[in-house]
C-alpha cells in the first residue's frame, strides 16, 4: 500500500518526474536570485543609524530629502517624457478637483520623479487610493512597464480597479485585478490592482519585479502580514534595481497612523523616505462617550440607531459591530423596525438592474465550464444608482445565507423570537439598511456607494471593512460598538479562538472619522471614556505578530533570504513563531536541517498553504490527484457544512437530525469512514455537483444542510488549483477536473488517508483512557477523550464529525479550536504504522529488532527490518513497525 506512494521514505522528498523538472527550474532560478542573496545581507548590516528624531516637522522631511537625493541619485531617475492624456467626463473631473490629494499633485509627483521610495499619507477619503495611479499613469509611468496597487483586501482590489477604469474612461483590459482565484488581467493591462499576497507570490518568481515601473502598497497602515513581508522585501529590491539601471519607484500609502514603524526604523529604511502628509478636509465629529459601558453591545446599538432616525435630522448612519453573524441580525432587526413604505416611489423599475442580478448568479453558476465567460461578464459589474423593491427583497433574503458558525460564538440561535417584540416603526422615516463585511458577494458590497431610494435614510451595518479601506457617502452618523472580533491563536500548540476584544484607540478613531467626510458629524461610542482611555492599546497587534507564519517563512526559505530573524520587518514576529514554522515545515519534510528540500521548493509554487501543497505532491499516483484537489479546496473554504438551518424551521432539532443522518451515509463505509469528516466533504461535494449538472444544487443544498457559496467556491478553486499545477508541471497537461466526481474506491480512501497523514502530520491525537484524565474536576462531563500532541488538555471530536461514533485510535486534524471545550475539525483516521513512514520527523525509532531479522525485499530492492518506537511530545509508544 504504502510503497505506492512514495519509494523511499527515509527520505521525505517524492520521487516523482516531474519534480525533477522543477528542480531544473529551481537551479537556474538560483543562478539569478545568488546577487539578491549578497545584497540582501549587504543591506541588513546596518552599521550607523542615521539620525531620524524629528519626523513631524515637514522642514526636516525637505532636509532629509535632499540627504536622501544625494544617497540614490547616482543612476537615471525615471523622467516623464510624455504626459498621457486620459479623456475624463465633465462629472467625474468635478468630483476629482474636490479631492484634497489633487491640490497636492505637483508636490506629489516633483516627489516621486526625485525619489525612488516615497510615502503618501492621508486621511481615508483624501483620494490616495483612485487618484495616485491616475497621476502616475499621466505622468507616463505606465508606458512601457505596469503601474502595480496591492490592496489587503480582495473587496477593495476589485471596487478600486472599477473606479479607477470608470474614472478614467478607461476599461478593465487596462485597469484591471488580479487575486488568487479571480482577475481579469489582460496583455493591454496598465494599472493593476492586486491583494498583496498576489505581488508577494510574483516576487518569488522574479525577486526584481521587472514589469513593474511603479509599486504602490495601499493601506500599509493596516499593517497585513503579506504587507509587511512586501515592505521587507521591497526595501532591499528598490536599491537592487536603482544598481541596474532599472529603476523602479516604491510608494507607501498609509492613513497617519503608525508612521513610526516605516520612518524610524533604520533596519528597514537606512535613509527614511520622504513623507508627504494630504490635509484633508476632515469635517468636526462630536465624540460622545456612554456614560456606562453597555454589555450587550448589539441592543446598545439597536437602540441607539432607532433614537437617531427618530429624533435626529437626515444623514446616513453606519454602524460598526464585530463579525458578519452580528451585521446580519441588526440589518434584519432594524429592517423590521424601519420598514420601507412608499412602495411606488421605490419602483423606479429598471430592468436593467434585475438582468444584472441574474447576471452575477450566472457567473458563479457557470464558472466551471468556461473561464472566459467570467472575465467578459466580470466587466459588466458596475454600479448602477437605481434600485428597485424586488431587489431588495431578494437582497434580503440571500443576505442571510452568509451566516458564519465560524464567526458566531454560539449565543442567539433564537434570534428570530427577538425580533416578535420589536416596535414597528410606521411613521418614521424608513431606513434603507444595508449589510457589509468582507465574506460578501462583491455586486452586493457595491450596494452601500448608491444612493438610498428618495425618503429612505441610508443605514450600513458593518464590520470592521468599513473602516479605512472603503469610503462610504453620505454618512453623518456612526455608532462604534468598540469591539472587534479577533482570532487568537496559541504559538505552540496551533489552538485558535475567536475573541471579541476591545479595539485599538487608532482604529475607534478611524471609525470615528467616517462620520466627518461630508459634512459635521457625530460619533456615538456605546462604551465609557474610562474604559477608552485605560483599556484601549493605543494601536492594533500587526497581523504577522498574530498568526502562525509557516507559509511566509518556506517563500522566504525559497526566495533564499539569509537569515530570517534578521530580515528587516517592520515589527519582527516573535522568535517562538520563526522556530515553530521552521518544526512544522521540518516535520512536513519542506525543510531539513534549516534548508529547503525539493518537496519545499514544490509546494512554495503552489497557491496553498504548505500543508495542503504537501498532500498535493504526495498524491501524485494512481490518479489521486482529483481527489486531493478537491479535498485541498473543501479545506481552504469555511463552513460548507451548516450547524443549523438558515431560514427560521419550526423543527431544528428534526432537520439536523436529517442532515446527521445524510452525513453518516456520505461517510460510507471501511476505509471511505476512516477518512473521515476529509472523506464525508469528498463525496458530499461530489454529490452536490452531480445535482448541479442536474440543475438543482441550490435545492440540494438546502435539503442536506450545505452552503451553497461554499460548494461555489469549492468549485472555483478545485478549477483554480488544477490549472495552477498544470502550468507548473507540463506533465499533468492532460489533467482535468470532472465536478462530478465518483466516490474513491476503499483502496483510493486508504491511500487518501495517508496523503491527509503526509499533510497533517503535526496534528495528531491519540485517544487516551479517562483514567488518564482523571484528576480533572469536570471529568464526568465526557465519555472518551484524545491527546493532542503539544496540548496540555483534552480534545474532542464535535458531535457533527462522523468519526465521534467511530472513535478511531489515532486521528489526525485539520484545526482545533475553542469553544465551550477543544474540539478538532477535519478529522481523519489513520493507522499508527504510518506515522514513521510519513511523518519521521517526530518518531523516536529503536535500533531495528533482532527478531524478526531485517530481510531483503525483492520488490523495492531494499532491505526492510522490524523497528519500536514512540511519537511527538507525548511519547506515545507505536506497535511494531515495519520500515525500509
Ligand atoms: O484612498 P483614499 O482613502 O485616500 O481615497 P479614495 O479611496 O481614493 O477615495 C476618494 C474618493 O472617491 C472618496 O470621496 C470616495 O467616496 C470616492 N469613491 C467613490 O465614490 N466610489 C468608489 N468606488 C471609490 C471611491
Ligand atoms: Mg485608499
Amino acid at each position: 500500500g504504502f510503497s505506492d506512494i512514495d519509494d523511499d521514505p527515509s527520505d521525505s522528498e517524492p520521487e516523482i518526474s516531474n519534480i525533477e523538472n522543477n528542480e531544473k527550474n529551481v537551479v537556474k532560478e538560483e543562478a539569478t536570485t545568488d546577487n539578491v542573496v549578497i545584497d540582501l545581507e549587504e543591506n541588513l548590516n546596518v552599521k550607523t543609524k542615521p539620525s531620524v528624531e524629528g519626523i513631524e516637522s515637514k522642514k526636516i522631511e525637505k532636509s532629509k530629502n535632499k540627504n536622501k537625493n544625494t544617497a540614490i541619485k547616482k543612476t537615471k531617475p525615471i523622467k516623464p517624457a510624455v504626459y498621457v492624456d486620459v479623456l475624463r467626463t465633465e462629472d467625474v473631473q468635478a468630483a476629482r478637483l474636490k479631492l484634497p490629494i489633487l491640490a497636492e499633485e505637483q508636490q506629489i509627483m516633483e516627489t516621486i520623479n526625485e525619489n525612488s521610495i516615497v510615502i503618501i499619507a492621508g486621511e481615508t477619503g483624501s483620494g490616495k487610493t483612485t487618484q495616485l495611479p491616475q497621476f502616475l499613469y499621466e505622468a507616463g509611468y505606465a508606458l512601457e512597464k505596469q503601474i502595480v496597487i496591492t490592496e489587503p483586501r480582495r473587496v477593495a482590489a476589485i471596487s478600486m480597479s472599477q473606479r479607477v477604469a470608470h474614472e478614467m474612461n478607461l476599461s478593465s483590459r487596462d485597469v484591471s485585478y488580479l487575486m488568487r482565484f479571480e482577475g481579469n488581467v489582460t496583455e493591454d493591462t496598465k494599472i493593476k490592482f492586486v491583494t498583496d499576497g498576489v505581488l508577494f507570490k510574483e516576487m518569488q518568481e522574479d525577486f526584481l519585479l521587472k514589469k513593474y515601473s511603479v509599486i504602490i502598497i495601499d493601506e500599509a497602515h493596516e499593517r497585513s502580514a503579506h504587507t509587511d513581508m512586501l515592505l521587507g522585501c521591497l526595501s532591499r529590491m528598490v536599491p537592487l534595481r536603482q544598481k541596474k539601471g532599472e529603476p523602479v519607484k516604491l510608494i507607501i500609502m498609509s492613513a497617519t497612523l503608525r508612521l513610526k514603524d516605516f520612518i524610524d526604523n533604520p533596519r528597514l529604511f537606512k535613509i527614511p523616505p520622504p513623507v508627504i502628509d494630504v490635509q484633508t478636509r476632515q469635517y468636526s465629529v462630536t465624540t460622545h462617550f456612554n456614560k456606562r459601558t453597555e454589555q450587550d453591545y448589539l441592543k446598545a446599538a439597536y437602540r441607539k440607531v432607532v433614537k437617531i432616525n427618530t429624533t435626529l435630522p437626515e444623514g446616513g448612519v453606519l454602524i460598526f459591530v464585530t463579525g458578519q453573524r452580528e451585521v446580519n441580525y441588526l440589518v434584519r432587526k432594524l429592517r423590521k423596525t424601519f420598514p420601507l413604505r412608499h412602495k411606488d416611489k421605490l419602483l423606479e423599475s429598471e430592468e436593467n438592474e434585475k438582468k444584472e442580478e441574474t447576471q452575477n448568479n450566472e457567473d458563479e453558476e457557470d464558472c466551471f465550464d468556461d473561464k472566459k465567460k467570467i472575465r467578459g461578464k466580470r466587466k459588466k459589474i458596475k454600479v448602477i444608482p437605481k434600485i428597485n423593491l424586488d431587489d431588495y427583497t431578494t437582497f434580503l433574503d440571500s443576505t442571510i445565507d452568509n451566516l458564519s458558525n465560524e464567526e458566531y460564538d454560539g449565543q442567539s440561535s433564537d434570534e428570530d423570537d427577538v425580533f416578535d417584540d420589536v416596535t414597528v416603526y410606521r411613521t418614521a422615516q424608513p431606513l434603507w439598511t444595508l449589510p457589509l463585511y468582507s465574506m460578501l458577494p462583491t455586486h452586493k458590497q457595491q450596494k452601500v456607494f448608491q444612493q438610498p431610494p428618495i425618503g429612505c435614510r441610508l443605514c450600513i451595518v458593518s464590520t470592521n471593512v468599513a473602516e479605512t479601506s472603503l469610503t462610504i457617502p453620505n454618512i453623518k452618523y456612526v455608532v462604534d460598538c468598540g469591539k472587534a472580533k479577533v482570532k487568537l491563536y496559541d504559538k505552540i500548540t496551533g489552538l485558535t479562538r475567536y475573541m471579541v476584544q476591545w479595539t485599538s484607540k487608532a482604529s475607534a478613531n478611524q471609525r470615528t472619522g467616517r462620520a466627518g467626510r461630508t459634512g459635521p458629524g457625530h460619533c456615538y461610542r456605546l462604551y465609557s471614556s474610562a474604559v477608552f482611555n485605560d483599556e484601549f492599546p493605543e494601536f492594533d497587534t500587526p497581523e504577522i505578530q498574530l498568526m502562525p507564519i509557516d507559509d511566509l517563512y518556506l517563500q522566504m526559505k525559497c526566495m533564499k533570504i539569509p537569515n530570517i530573524a534578521k530580515f528587516p520587518f517592520p515589527s519582527p514576529p516573535d522568535t517562538l513563531q520563526f522556530t515553530t514554522a521552521e518544526q512544522r515545515l521540518e516535520i512536513l519534510g519542506a525543510l531539513k536541517n534549516g534548508k529547503i528540500t525539493r518537496l519545499g521548493q514544490t509546494i512554495a509554487k503552489l497557491p496553498v498553504s504548505p500543508r495542503y501543497g504537501v498532500m498535493l505532491v504526495r498524491s501524485n499516483i494512481n490518479n489521486l490527484l482529483p481527489y486531493t484537489v478537491c479535498l485541498v479546496a473543501n479545506l481552504s473554504v469555511q463552513e460548507v457544512l451548516l450547524e443549523t438551518p438558515l431560514t427560521p424551521n419550526d423543527n431544528q432539532k428534526e432537520t439536523q437530525k436529517q442532515w446527521a443522518a445524510v452525513r453518516q451515509r456520505w461517510a460510507g463505509q471501511g476505509n471511505s469512514l476512516l477518512l473521515g469528516d476529509n472523506g464525508m466533504l469528498l463525496r458530499a461535494i461530489g454529490a452536490a455537483e452531480y445535482e448541479h449538472s442536474k440543475g438543482k444544487l441550490q435545492e440540494f443544498c438546502d435539503r442536506n444542510g450545505l452552503r451553497y457559496k461554499a460548494v461555489i467556491e469549492i468549485r472555483k478553486l478545485r478549477l483554480q488549483i488544477t490549472s495552477e499545477i498544470k502550468a507548473h508541471y507540463p506533465d499533468y497537461s492532460h489533467l482535468v477536473v470532472d465536478p462530478k466526481m465518483e466516490p474513491p474506491s476503499d483502496h483510493e480512501a486508504k491511500l487518501l488517508r495517508e496523503v491527509v497523514l503526509c499533510g497533517m502530520g503535526d496534528k495528531l491525537a491519540k485517544k487516551v483512557s479517562l483514567e488518564e484524565v482523571k484528576d480533572r474536576e469536570d471529568k464526568a462531563k465526557f465519555k472518551y477523550a484524545y491527546w493532542a500532541n503539544n496540548m496540555k488538555e483534552p480534545v474532542f471530536l464535535h458531535s457533527s464529525s462522523v468519526l465521534r461514533r467511530t472513535l478511531p485510535e489515532f486521528v489526525c486534524f485539520n484545526e482545533i479550536y475553542e469553544t465551550n471545550k477543544i474540539y478538532m475539525r477535519g478529522v481523519t483516521a489513520i493507522d499508527p504504522e504510518w506515522i514513521p513512514i510519513h511523518v519521521p520527523a517526530i518518531c523516536n525509532l529503536s535500533e531495528p529488532l533482532a527478531e524478526p531479522p531485517p530481510f531483503y525485499d525483492e520488490k523495492s530492492g531494499k532491505v526492510r527490518c522490524y523497528v519500536t518506537g514512540t511519537v511527538g511530545s507525548q511519547a506515545w509508544e507505536l506497535p511494531r513497525t515495519e520500515i525500509q
